[in-house]
């Protein structure tokens, strides 16, 4: 049979995933589809401030948000986020245009060794989307599950607290 034309040939490439991450759109091997979100978003794109660290769903560090949803990028699939718009930690603010938690996160000295801090930060994010002046119970309730090795706690509570425009009292 005769060869298609060159161009036709790569009109059809391989079948490719697409998902939009921080605002630009990706796109990744659909064979890569099984792989966990955090190690793309780590390996492929760079964007390292995604945590990696129980990898079972169990601590929290590696929260991105899906479709303004917070998920944890261990346990979900590239090919469960393809077609969705997945925002990081980087997509949150910028040095100069800091996310209101991560500007509350510095004022407060929330991060110690910074570890479970971007997991935080996008959980609490995703909270004030949808409750913009949450009470403690609520910020409470929302990074249950969240774990910080080095104990601050106290200190991510008031960040939330002070994102939201309440006082910790
Ligand atoms: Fe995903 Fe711990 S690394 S929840
Ligand atoms: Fe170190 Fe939370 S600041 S794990």
């Amino acid at each position: 049979m005769a060869g298609k034309p060159a161009t036709a040939a790569k009109a059809k490439s391989p079948a490719q995933l697409s998902l939009t991450v921080n605002g630009t759109e990706r796109r990744a091997a659909l064979a890569d589809g099984d792989m966990p979100l955090v190690y793309w978003l780590r390996e492929e794109l760079g964007l390292t401030g995604t945590h990696l660290g129980c990898g079972k769903g169990e601590c929290g560090a590696c929260t991105v948000l899906i479709d303004g949803q917070p998920a944890r990028s261990c346990r979900t699939t590239l090919g469960e986020a393809a077609g969705k718009v997945v925002t990081t930690i980087e997509g949150l603010g910028t040095p100069e245009a800091p996310h209101p938690v991560q500007a509350a996160f510095v004022e407060e000295q929330a991060a110690q060794c910074g570890f479970c801090t971007p997991g935080m930060v996008v959980e609490g994010a995703a909270l004030l989307a949808r409750t913009a002046q949450p009470d403690l119970a609520e910020v409470k309730e929302a990074l249950d599950g969240h774990l910080c090795r080095c104990g601050s706690h106290q200190r991510v509570l008031k960040a939330v607290m002070r994102a939201g425009g309440r006082d910790k009292s």
